[in-house]
């Protein structure tokens, strides 16, 4: 079926009386059945499984089309489990230049206590990824787009590098989805997101997912993870998780469509210094965008706004449908002056700005962004 259908009705189970919407399934402990079989029903214990999470993870996997789908409680949380699944202590990773600043933190933090070593590459160049590659790299980390500075790399070339030298690569895909970008099919093993983003849509959920290509022993180290380690999300979560993805299609299309006006409205005027989209024909990396992409480009924009910091400061305080607020990928259009969100080491320009679309209406958002520039 078209990913549209299956994310209105992939994983949902007859529950005996019909019910059209999936119920809430908040029983912590299954029932044996009558024979005394310990999960002869379906289910023993909420942590190791549960219907909305089953429902979800379903619904997930047939998406992204991978084999599984492992559901975590925070996009944080999936890249931890990716790095606990596939990492042994002594192992090394490499990682994007441009990443996520919390996943950053996490690799330098975390895993460096973990003895897991990495390198920073500009991975627009798959050439630099060949050339960090260690002995001891067990894992590759693509995020492209990447945040917040929509870099793209070259999914299908860094692949065929991984694969020649035996090394995993795993792909955030929380910026477009597989709905407009299909690591799986691209040669990655392993994709995974902040659902919190454009699968919740509604920014009132947290969430994070692995999706794999295929079973293997690190996706059954991945289940463990959730499983044993007891990284689950709530069943009300995943239920409402799932009823969010029944409209995926319908929001990323009008934000993509709003995104595309908003660029066109910001890429002349007089108060931009730079604009960062990959479906602008001059951005460095538009062809690969074109190849990868299915001909949509996401609705994530950055802008560097002229006159430093202050000014760009100013610009974000005088919108009034924007909300000057982290996080991406709701209905509601967002934007965050990214350094100073970036906590101890930030990385972004100072005058930059991240600009999430939601589906407001077009003439409003535009006329938001004129006051803004013009107050
Ligand atoms: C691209 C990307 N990946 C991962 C994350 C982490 O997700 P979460 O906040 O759900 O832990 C974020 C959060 O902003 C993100 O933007």
């Amino acid at each position: 079926m078209h990913p549209d259908t299956l994310s209105v009705h992939a994983g949902n189970v007859d529950d005996l009386i019909g019910s059209v919407v999936p119920p809430i399934n908040l029983s912590t402990t299954f029932e044996r059945d009558e024979a005394g079989n310990i999960g002869g029903k379906g289910f023993i214990y909420t942590r190791m499984d549960n219907p909305n999470r089953r429902a979800l993870e379903t619904k997930l996997a047939l998406l992204e089309a991978g084999e599984e789908a492992i559901a975590f409680p925070s996009g944080n949380a999936a890249a931890l489990a990716i790095a606990e699944s596939v990492l042994e202590p002594g192992m090394h990773l490499i990682m994007p230049d441009d990443c996520y600043h919390g996943i950053a933190s996490l690799i330098k933090n975390m895993l460096a206590r973990w003895k897991v070593s990495h390198t920073e590459v500009d991975m627009t160049d798959p050439r630099q990824v060949e050339k960090v590659i260690q002995k001891n790299t067990g894992l590759i980390l693509l995020e492209t787009p990447s945040n917040p500075m929509l870099k793209i790399t070259d999914i299908e070339a860094v692949s065929s590098i991984a694969k020649a030298h035996g090394i995993l690569v795993a792909c955030d895909n929380t910026w477009t989805t597989a709905l407009i970008q299909r690591p799986l099919e691209l040669g990655v093993d392993l994709v995974f997101h902040s659902s919190t983003k454009f699968f919740g849509g509604h920014s009132d959920i947290l969430g994070g997912v692995v999706i794999v290509k295929k079973k293997n022993a690190v996706s059954q180290r991945l289940r463990e993870f959730q499983v044993t380690g007891g990284v689950v999300p709530s069943p009300f979560d995943c239920w409402l998780l799932n009823r969010s993805l029944a409209t995926l299609s319908l929001r990323l299309g009008r934000q993509v469509q709003n995104a595309l006006t908003i660029v066109d409205f910001l890429k002349t005027h007089p108060r931009v210094e730079k604009i960062y989209y990959p479906g602008l024909p001059d951005h460095p990396n538009h062809a690969v965008a074109k190849r990868q992409m299915n001909g949509n480009f996401g609705s994530m924009i950055s802008i560097q706004v002229k006159g430093g910091e202050k000014e760009s400061m100013r610009f974000a305080g005088r919108l009034r449908i924007f909300k000057h607020a982290t996080s991406l990928g709701g209905v509601e259009s967002l934007i965050e002056h990214r350094r100073t969100a970036e906590g101890q080491s930030p990385k972004s320009p100072d005058n930059l700005l991240r600009l999430s679309i939601g589906v407001e209406y077009i003439d409003d958002l535009i006329a938001d962004l004129k006051n803004g520039f013009n107050g």
